[in-house]
């Protein structure tokens, strides 16, 4: 049982003898020696050891005392208890709290050097399990891709906010532009990850449900009620994330309730009276626009602050088509692993067709396209028939219908520039067109049915070189 590692063994114990017989025997560690738990507390806070080995006897502060005290900061830390006779109650206390072992007075060196490699062994054994589960997890990931440099931007930042454990992050982007799977990236790449990722859809219940949800009842709360009540997805989500999807659904009463959470980190359970905490992120996100919906009183601004500590903005497939390519490789790639087929890849003119097309539905729509066209395919080049047969897929010639607005804004209560919007649309097919036909404004016309000089006119107005 060599031990490539230098672990470190305080030995804290008033009897002068024993710490110099401890010295001498356990060669093999790194020993430091305490009369008191005391000056051995204060060494452990500046650089715990691996393991403790504590005599429960000593003067002034006891051994379980300080027992106690190391495994709330430093849980980690393994102890072997001295204890002068087998006095159940004291061994059962520190056992209680965390103790590892215990040895009775006399010490035998060698039995006591077999009983601290045991332990160093365990804690060996636990550091590479832990390891494993963190590479398996950190290895299967869904991958998030992204090459524009928008998206890398994006990611950077992902990056940056899921150090710190507890700061709320809002996620806020179009229907289908990832804010899930970020939301997932978060989690795995913060210190909570080896915690739960616990998710509420909060559109999907309605008001009262979703509180008892969230936040748990008490036995008897509401008829219907399990007898012994429930825990809620908060306390599920102790020491992990906390994700609340479609969080501007919210009702005002949870809005309240959640706000409490978060401003005190305390709640309580449907029906109950006991103040309950816990430590866990949250993690919001929306494609709702929640700064139209505080001006008409629908969510609470206060909320939206202690939500938006961190705020991340996905943007719109329409606007990094950079990302389009790699994605639809990348599902393709996926899709005939799932569907067993082969592919080599793309044709030209389907990858033309996929980046010219908008995509209100974002990186969902590009997926659930390229598994029609999966199945729809012979293989093994995806052509543009195949995408063409998923219907719903209307080109800048397209006959929209389907996808009823496409990627323009819904008309709110506070209106919209008609003139300005129409302009953009019109510049952006106008540019895609001149792509299209390289520069030839004849061929331009012909694709947008415009007459030549109409053609012309249009992109002088709008200063369209
Ligand atoms: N960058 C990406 N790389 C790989 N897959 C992606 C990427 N972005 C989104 N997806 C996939 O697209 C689908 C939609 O993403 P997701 O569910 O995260 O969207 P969302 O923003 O939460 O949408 P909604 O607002 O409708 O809930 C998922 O299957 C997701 O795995
Ligand atoms: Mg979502």
């Amino acid at each position: 049982m060599a031990s490539m590692i230098d672990y470190t063994v305080f030995v804290v114990d008033d009897e002068e003898s024993i710490r110099d017989a401890a010295q001498l025997t356990l060669t093999q560690y790194k020993v430091r020696t305490f009369p008191t738990a005391e000056e051995a507390l204060v060494a452990i806070q500046e650089s715990p050891p691996d393991l403790v080995l504590m005599d429960i006897g000593l003067p002034g502060m006891s051994g379980v005392e300080a027992l106690k005290r190391v495994k709330q900061s430093h849980p980690e830390v393994l102890f072997i208890m001295i204890t002068a006779y087998e006095d159940v109650d004291t061994v059962v206390a520190a056992m209680k709290y965390g103790a590892y072992d215990y040895v009775v007075k006399p010490l035998h060196m060698d039995k006591l050097r077999t009983n601290i490699a045991n332990a160093l062994q365990t804690i060996r054994l636990r550091k590479e399990v832990r390891a494993l589960q963190e590479r398996y997890l950190r290895e299967n990931l869904p991958c998030f891709i992204g090459e524009s440099n928008t998206i890398q931007d994006v990611l950077e930042f992902v990056a940056m906010v899921a150090k710190s454990p507890d700061a709320p992050v809002l996620i806020v982007g179009e229907t289908g532009t990832g804010k899930e799977l970020i939301a997932s990236a978060i989690h795995f790449q913060s210190p909570n990850f080896a915690g739960p990722l616990v998710t509420l859809n909060c559109a999907a219940l309605p008001g009262e449900l979703l509180e008892s949800e969230l936040f748990g009842y008490e036995g008897g709360a509401f008829s219907g009620a399990k007898a012994h009540g429930k825990a809620g997805l908060i306390e599920q989500a102790a020491g992990g994330t906390l994700f609340l999807d479609e969080v501007g659904d919210l009702s005002q009463e949870a809005q309240a309730k959640l706000l409490r959470f978060l401003d005190a980190g305390e709640y309580y359970k449907v029906g109950g009276t006991k103040k309950l905490t816990t430590r866990t992120r949250v993690v919001s996100a929306t494609n709702r626009d929640l700064t139209a919906m505080i001006e008409h009183g629908a969510f609470r601004s206060d909320l939206y602050y202690r939500l938006a500590v961190l705020k991340i903005v996905v943007p719109s497939l329409n606007k990094r088509r950079a990302d389009i390519l790699p994605l639809a490789r990348h599902f393709l790639l996926e899709y005939a692993k799932k569907y067993d087929k082969n592919f080599s890849g793309i044709s030209a003119e389907a990858q033309d067709f996929l980046v010219q097309r908008s995509w209100p539905g974002n990186v969902r729509e590009l997926k659930s396209i390229m598994e029609r066209g999966v199945l729809a395919s012979q293989g093994p080049e995806l052509g543009l028939g195949d995408l063409g047969k998923s219907g719903e897929a209307p080109g800048p010639a397209g006959g929209g219908g389907a996808n009823g607005r496409g990627g323009l804004p819904a008309l709110s209560p506070q209106g919209l520039d008609l003139t300005l919007l129409l302009e953009d649309v019109e510049r952006d097919y106008l540019e895609q067109a001149l792509a299209l036909a390289e520069g030839s404004d004849v061929k331009a016309a012909e694709l947008l049915s415009l007459n030549y000089h109409t053609l012309r006119y249009r992109k002088k107005k709008l200063g369209i070189a």
